[in-house]
């Protein structure tokens, strides 16, 4: 039992009958699904938004789709799901409401925390980044020194960089191109370092984000900027025109020495890694303009609008997460693949990580009690086609079952030349090609039809049945990316949900920083360090003999 009186999830009805459902289905495979249904392609397809979304190549049927429907009525996902839009404090080990959703709402929506309506306050700070944003763009805000604002660097890790890096990344072809923008994360200085070899320290703004303004790569590298800065311009006046921050905690913003008026806040039911539509975007909204980050906005809230209304047999975000899980839990799939064809995705799957792994990765239910399932998967991909170059031989001929996604475009970014954006049908091709042999393989009657000798057949035999989802869109544009970000996270809600697991929480963070801060004095100042461990203590040692210390 739950502590709210309900059976554990493996105990369930529901999931018995998944568990046997698996069995029954055996080792059914797509080409017999496909053939047993010629209609599959299009029946085993949802719209949402500007997606279309294609899962027939899954090892599913109508049984399983409505026995996976059946665990996510059993295990309330709905009912959750309500409750976070209505503010409640769902993230329970923080005490904290879960209101990304309200980061993307219409000015006259209303969205209630502890009684108070936030969408005001949400559409005041927005105003504020675009007045920002447009008098960095028009040259308005200049630097110390009088010269004009020609580079953004955002510093921040986490959701505090990867969302922002993402999106600029995605949307490069919206970006103001006379601008330069960076984006430093590592504690590693040759980040910091790279990034600003080839700046004007009096054409340079820094954005210092963190939710928290404790964390400590983004105060030492805000820090380390700052000397930078100041070693060039030569008065610390200039830090109120070279500086703004993006965080929650105005008191520590004011502690490092940025002007307060300088700092665009948000608010704590907004996770660091669902905090890239919230001020931590401004690096970007400088980049793509005030209206276009709107336009982002917007195409989060048609996903947030499908999730909360679309009933469970159309929900995307719902399929998506149940497909998930009848892979992890039912398959014994670790790990799940994100493999968008297009270049400007190039961080898309790194930025899925933290999402889905920071979110999902969790071993106590919301009890606190030890699961007894699999929670969530190891996500990780590159664009194609070079993937296909490298590891797709472990997708087609492993033995691992690897799930994934498959993301396309209709149409190139417009600004590419006629011969590029003739490339894009070669490039989808690939897209199209890919699922296909994945799914249905090459039979080894196939591979000797060919001639191949009968020693080479079972080298050149593929035997499918790996599953894909296809998710295809017109182009890429600003609201293209909203819907996307916005059907991974409600995907991610509702595998935590059935899971019974905090997906809003990260304490799996913390003990590595305590202990990095524990070892430190160790390194810089040969510090006797209590309590290391035999194999720690002898490579402290090391490092610092070899470091000459
Ligand atoms: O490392 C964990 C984490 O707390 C993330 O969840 C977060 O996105 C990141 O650190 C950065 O945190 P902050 O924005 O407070 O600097």
């Amino acid at each position: 039992m739950n502590a709210d009186g309900r059976t554990r999830l493996n105990q369930t009805p529901e999931w018995t009958a998944l568990a046997k459902h698996r069995e029954e289905l055996g080792e059914v495979g797509l080409r017999e699904l496909f053939a047993a249904e010629p209609g599959r392609g299009t029946a085993y397809a949802l719209r949402v938004g500007d997606l279309y979304v294609d899962y027939s190549k899954h090892l599913v049927t109508d049984d399983t789709l409505r026995l996976l429907r059946g665990l996510a009525a059993a295990t309330d996902v709905f009912g959750l799901r309500d409750a976070m839009f209505r503010g409640e404090k769902i993230n329970t080990t923080e005490d904290r409401s879960v209101l990304h959703t309200a980061l993307r709402a219409p000015r006259d929506a209303v969205v209630e925390v502890d009684g108070e309506n936030v969408v005001p306050g949400v559409h005041a700070v927005l105003d504020k980044m675009a007045g920002f944003a447009d008098r960095v763009r028009s040259g308005e805000w200049t630097g110390h020194t009088g010269k004009r604002i020609r580079n953004v660097v955002n510093i921040g890790i986490g959701g505090s960089d990867l969302g922002p890096a993402m999106a600029f990344e995605v949307l490069r072809a919206y970006t103001d191109r006379s601008m330069t923008f960076r984006f430093v994360s590592n504690v590693d200085g040759a980040d910091l370092h790279e990034a600003v070899r080839d700046l004007d320290p009096a054409e340079t703004l820094f954005i210092v984000a963190s939710k928290t303004f404790t964390t400590i790569e983004t105060v030492t590298n805000a820090t380390s900027a700052r000397s930078w800065l100041l070693a060039a311009l030569g008065d610390e006046a200039a830090v109120a025109k070279h500086f703004v921050a993006l965080s929650t905690n105005a008191e520590k913003v004011a502690g490092f020495g940025i002007d307060t008026a300088n700092m665009f806040e948000f608010w704590d039911w907004v996770g660091g890694r669902y905090s890239y539509d919230s001020a931590i975007g401004l690096s970007l909204m400088i980049a793509i303009g005030p209206d276009r980050f709107r336009e982002m906005l917007d195409g989060f809230w048609i996903v947030d609008e499908h999730f909360r209304t679309a009933p469970a047999e159309s929900n995307v975000p719902l399929l998506l997460g149940l497909l998930g899980i009848w892979y992890g839990n039912f398959h014994d799939a670790q790990s799940h693949a994100v493999l968008p064809y297009s270049h400007y995705l190039s961080k898309f799957t790194a930025y899925l990580q933290q999402l889905d792994m920071e979110s999902n990765g969790k071993y106590v239910d919301r009890d606190g009690r030890e699961v007894e399932w699999q929670t969530g998967p190891v996500v990780w991909g590159t664009p194609g086609t070079n993937g296909q170059h490298a590891y797709y031989q472990l997708i087609h001929q492993g033995t691992k079952l690897i799930p994934a996604d498959f993301i396309g475009f209709a149409r190139p970014v417009a600004e590419l030349s006629d011969e590029l954006k003739a490339q894009h049908d070669l490039l989808m091709a690939n897209f199209f090609a890919q699922t296909q042999a994945l799914a249905f393989g090459k039979t080894p009657q196939e591979v000797r039809a060919e001639g191949v000798p009968e020693e080479l057949v079972p080298h050149k035999t593929f035997q499918g049945n790996h599953p894909t989802t296809t998710i295809l869109a017109p182009e890429l544009t600003p609201s293209v990316l909203g819907q996307l970000v916005a059907l991974y996270e409600h995907k991610v809600f509702v595998q935590g949900a059935v899971w019974n697991i905090d997906s809003f929480d990260q304490w799996g963070v913390e003990l590595g920083k305590v202990l990095a801060k524990r070892v430190e004095p160790a390194l810089t100042e040969g510090a006797e360090v209590e309590g290391l461990d035999a194999s720690t203590e002898a490579l402290v040692a090391t490092y610092r003999e070899l470091r000459g210390r």
